[in-house]
């Protein structure tokens, strides 16, 4: 049986590769040869170096593991059990394993001090985070919300009891259009939910002057942002809320867990309130219909641990996503997601987008082939209108987000990478699109990859035209 302290030490994955059937073991082999030159190469004006990150010292020195999977992500809480034991154990005998303990409470003052905002609520995840701030709008009121974003955004419109109206993103930063959100805007209209997509920040400074000017709440889904800055500041205290997510995939985690920003404080006043099962401060009387929005002492203590290496941890990430960037600028119809002007994200995630015809294959096919050679990728997102859940709700033309739509993979990316992983994926990469001519044809374009239910295209867009009926349906179907 695995210890904890052995789960702790899997956390920095080895380096793996293996494969000599392409003959890529050369490279393999000068890769490593010239491991000390690329640790000091300067790219890009970043130098780049494996000791970022106080967990990639660790994995840059150990031997590579040739069977080891690449990881798309990694989760980074600390380095062993003896760093957090002694906190598990007073948890334990404490008596108080959640309520918004001791810890919870720390995470709270710790994160308004890190990201300069008046209130922080700590949640179980941050769609109930979502739920919680959205359930301050009227009820069937419109909120406005990218498609190209994680469902979880638009399931906590529809548990809020709101309607959600799909708008565009801008293909380049992958982020809330804002001709799109200008023209949708109504008199039905109650609030934007903006989502900071794989956490590059969206254009704020607009969207908050859009906002005031119509009168309407402004909300951020920051779910993949904590870190991520904006004019030199870190986010979360911009538009009415945002919220955070600390779920396991992100660069600070709890394993699962979350939570409200807010410098609003007659909103505050409302989330504390309705987190707590909508009880009044003591508990006498239920002034709102509430959730149970209460993070575990554990979870907030591994989050604890997690956001002291926020910093080490982004510095890594945005290294590796210098030496992607240098590897693969050359492949002819690859693209990075564009960072925001004035803004700096935290690559929570690194998404590349595909254009099929100059790329030779789509993102299906190309996560495929990676996926054969160890290396784990990701296919975010599937916009939410062509997902099945909702495509049968009515909505504006998407040029944006259909541009994107099985374009787009996230290619791994943690602080435990070592530099020679990254350069094995770019490797494998840049041999799948010089090998197109020799690779079985299944890979390339025409050929789709079969048995892939996401490409299976849901029915064109049936709606009545009318978004409340819409929801109403989706809801029925779901009952049946
Ligand atoms: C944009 C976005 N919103 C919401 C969520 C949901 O977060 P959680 O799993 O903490 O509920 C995610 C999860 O990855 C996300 O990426």
């Amino acid at each position: 049986m695995q210890t904890l302290a052995d789960a702790f030490i899997d956390i920095a994955g080895p380096w793996n590769y293996s494969d000599s059937k392409n003959g890529l073991t050369n490279n393999y082999k000068r890769t490593l040869r010239n491991l000390d030159d690329l640790r000091e190469e300067n790219i890009n004006g970043h130098k780049h170096s494996p000791t970022d990150s106080p967990l990639a010292i660790k994995a840059a020195t150990r031997e590579p593991d040739p069977f080891q999977k690449i990881k798309s992500s990694s989760p980074l809480i600390c380095e062993g059990i003896a760093e957090i034991q002694d906190e598990l154990v007073e948890i334990l005998q404490s008596g108080q394993l959640s309520n918004f303990g001791k810890y919870s409470r720390l995470l709270e003052c710790k994160l308004q001090e890190k990201l300069g905002v008046r209130h922080v609520f700590t949640v179980p995840n941050a769609t109930t985070g979502l739920q919680i701030v959205l359930s301050s709008l009227a009820p069937r009121s419109e909120v406005l919300v990218p498609s190209f974003t994680f469902p979880a955004t638009v399931h906590a419109i529809v548990h809020a009891n709101l309607i959600p109206r799909l708008v565009d993103v801008d293909p380049e930063t992958f982020n809330i259009s804002l001709p799109s959100l200008r023209k949708q805007i109504t008199s039905r209209t109650a609030a934007i939910l903006a989502v900071n997509v794989f956490g590059n920040p969206c254009h704020i400074a607009e969207l908050e002057a859009l906002a005031e000017a119509k009168n309407i709440k402004l909300f951020f889904d920051s779910a993949a942002a904590i870190g991520t800055k904006y004019r030199g500041r870190c986010l979360g205290s911009h538009g009415d809320a945002e919220v955070f997510s600390l779920s396991a995939t992100k660069v600070v985690n709890a394993g699962e867990g979350g939570f409200i920003a807010t410098s609003n404080d007659l909103l505050a006043e409302q989330i504390a309130c309705v987190r707590n099962y909508g009880f009044c401060l003591d508990r006498s009387d239920c002034l709102f219909v509430g959730c149970n929005g209460k993070l575990s002492e554990v979870h907030a203590l591994f989050a604890l641990k997690s956001l002291a290496r926020m910093e080490a941890n982004i510095r890594r990430r945005r290294a590796i996503a210098e030496i992607y960037k240098c590897r693969l600028q050359s492949i002819p119809g690859l693209s990075f997601q564009r960072e925001t002007a004035n803004g700096e994200m935290n690559y929570c995630n690194f998404a590349v987008r595909l254009k099929e015809v100059q790329f030779g294959t789509d993102s299906t096919n190309l996560s495929q082939y990676l996926a054969e050679h160890n290396i784990e990728t990701k296919k975010y997102f599937l916009p939410v209108h062509k997902t099945r859940a909702f495509h049968n709700m009515c909505c504006e033309p998407l040029p944006g987000s259909e541009a994107l739509a099985h374009h787009v993979l996230c290619l791994p990316m943690h602080p435990n990478l070592m530099d020679e992983q990254v350069e094995r994926i770019c490797e494998v990469m840049l041999n799948f699109h010089k090998s197109a001519g020799e690779l079985p044809t299944r890979y390339f374009f025409g050929m789709r990859a079969k048995n892939d239910l996401s490409k299976s295209e849901p029915p064109d867009c049936a709606g009545s035209q009318n978004l409340a009926e819409d929801v109403e349906n989706i809801l029925n179907q779901q009952a049946m």
